[in-house]
């Protein structure tokens, strides 16, 4: 027997799980990107040097709103621009998700979908959350995507930080969910460009449910201390 025979295979390095892909030439699109959270997103997407299309369901709108955002910033329709998208974040109200999703299922086919709704009901106690049949939003566009690599992330962030151009940085994390290890690095890193935020794994999108619903949660500290609170993930 050689001492090769007599040595396991050896194992590969582990991979730093901090270790990111360059996602700086992929183009990110935004469904809904003329709301509050979109533009915010693609304001800062843009801001870090990222080529972005806001989408609408009316382009004109779109393209006004990509004017107003400047440079980096292109409007579009919602399906031409998930056409010439590598990314694509789903920023419409929980309303409008499944209609949108379902109308949208050829141009989203083989792209990166990042689904960041919240399904939240309000009433005069405040805002609670909603339970989808499917789960959750994110499970919801799966099963309406099939042939879309879906992931959801981005769901606590502050439009208002987001779009306040005074605002260097945004100290938060943004937890990323997919079934793909590689797809979520990709959103990890896209998140990670953004200054002050961290793209952490956060599991797979049977677990979405919790994470779109601790928005009520934020919404009730916001408005109890009059802020725009977000989510920091300690010891790692
Ligand atoms: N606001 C936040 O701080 C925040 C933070 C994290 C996550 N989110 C999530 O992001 C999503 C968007 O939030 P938002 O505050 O930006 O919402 P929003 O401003 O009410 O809506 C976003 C855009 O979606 C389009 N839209 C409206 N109704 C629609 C419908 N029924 N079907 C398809 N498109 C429709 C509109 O664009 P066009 O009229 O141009 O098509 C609108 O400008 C929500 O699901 C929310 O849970 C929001």
């Amino acid at each position: 027997m050689t001492a090769t025979d007599s040595q396991p295979p050896a194992k590969p390095a582990p991979k730093d799980p901090w270790t990111l892909p360059d996602v700086s030439g992929l183009v990110v699109g935004v469904l809904g990107g003329t709301g509050d959270q979109g533009r915010g997103l693609a304001y800062r997407l843009a801001r870090a040097g990222q080529k972005v299309i806001i989408g609408s369901r009316t382009a004109e709108r779109a393209r006004t709103a990509a004017e107003e955002l400047g440079e980096g910033v292109e409007g579009a329709d919602n399906a031409e621009c998930a056409r010439r998208s590598d990314i694509v974040i789903v920023a419409v109200p929980w309303e409008g998700h499944a209609d949108t999703l379902r109308s949208l299922r050829e141009e989203l086919a083989g792209k990166l979908v990042v689904d960041c709704v919240n399904p939240l009901g309000f009433d005069k106690k405040g805002a609670y959350a909603l339970r989808p049949e499917e789960g959750s939003a994110a499970e919801q566009a799966a099963a309406l995507l099939p042939d879309s690599r879906v992931t959801a992330a981005f769901h606590h962030l502050s439009a208002v930080l987001l779009r306040d151009p005074e605002i260097k940085e945004i100290s938060t994390d943004v937890m990323v969910l997919g079934e793909v290890r590689a797809d979520c690095e990709i959103v990890q890193a896209l998140a990670s460009r953004i200054p002050g935020m961290r793209g952490v794994f956060a599991g797979r999108l049977r677990n979405a449910h919790q994470v779109e619903s601790l928005v009520a949660n934020l919404i009730s500290v916001n408005r109890r201390y009059k802020a725009h609170a977000g989510v920091r993930l300690t010891d790692i």
